[in-house]
């Protein structure tokens, strides 16, 4: 097991392009930790269509617009799941949160932070797109992980997040290859992200994982299930350990 001192405190997950599987992976990978022993803590920082809670079947105790209006603490939008994490989800459609401004983003931070030195690890699952919240909270975290698939699209948007995320003074910053045909297929796609980065932008990103498709995530997705649970022995749960237990591994040291 991967000391706790080894594990980056803040990951935040994104992607640029939307549909890539961020959510499904911020999930299971709480999950994973969890399953480790760590006390994780998953944030939906899709301030504009938070959907943990559709994946999860979860009814949060308080919409996180009452906390960012001052009316909750952000500890009592607090839920736990049998998983064995905690979250904080905002709720579908709410859509509110989208137009937060930087002030008030800023106090959301601030909450998060208090709150997340109760865990070893928070994890973001950050919306799509680059606007100035994705990319505040991408920022705010000391790992991000950026999500790309095999399709051109997601490239290029993964290419863009690294570059801004670059641009905009973030730290660590690793690639993970989501959907995979197979393990060739995705460490070609990794290493042509990783080559344009290299070229344009003089830093390449490490590889954190690769996780392969599997028809068994939308069943578990569709079940409002972990993969874990529903399905321990697949090859996108195998995937996911092992990213796990790579997250862990040269982050900066962090204290
Ligand atoms: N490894 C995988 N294998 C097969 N299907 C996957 C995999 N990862 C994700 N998916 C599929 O992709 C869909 C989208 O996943 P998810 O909602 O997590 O994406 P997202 O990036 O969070 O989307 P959004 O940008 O809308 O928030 C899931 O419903 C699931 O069916
Ligand atoms: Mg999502």
């Amino acid at each position: 097991m991967m000391p706790a001192s080894s594990l980056p405190r803040l990951v935040a997950i994104g992607s640029g392009k939307g549909g890539v599987g961020k959510t499904w992976l911020a999930i299971t990978l709480a999950h994973a930790l969890a399953r480790a022993g760590r006390r994780v803590l998953l944030f939906d920082a899709d301030l504009g269509l938070a959907n943990v809670d559709i994946q999860l079947g979860l009814v949060p105790p308080h919409d996180l617009a009452a906390v960012t209006s001052g009316a909750v603490p952000m500890a009592r939008a607090v839920c736990s799941h049998r998983g064995g994490f905690d979250i904080v989800a905002g709720r579908s459609g709410a859509g509110v949160l989208a137009t937060l401004d930087a002030p008030a983003l800023a106090g959301l931070l601030d909450q998060l932070r208090d709150l997340s030195a109760e865990y070893d690890c928070t994890i973001l699952d950050l919306g799509a797109g680059l606007d100035r919240a994705v990319r505040r909270m991408a920022r705010f975290a000391d790992t991000l992980l950026v999500v790309a698939t095999e399709e051109p699209t997601s490239l290029t948007d993964a290419y863009a997040v690294l570059k801004l995320h670059a641009q905009d003074g973030g730290r660590d910053a690793r690639v993970v290859v989501n959907q995979a045909s197979n393990a060739g297929a995705g460490g070609r796609t990794y290493a042509t992200l990783a080559r344009a980065c290299a070229t344009f932008l003089g830093r390449t990103p490490p590889l954190a994982g690769i996780v392969r498709r599997d028809e068994r995530v939308r069943d578990a997705i569709r079940r409002q299930e972990l993969l874990l649970v529903r399905h321990p022995t697949s090859t996108a749960a195998a995937d996911v350990e092992a990213l796990a237990a790579s997250v862990g591994v040269g982050a900066p040291s962090l204290v």
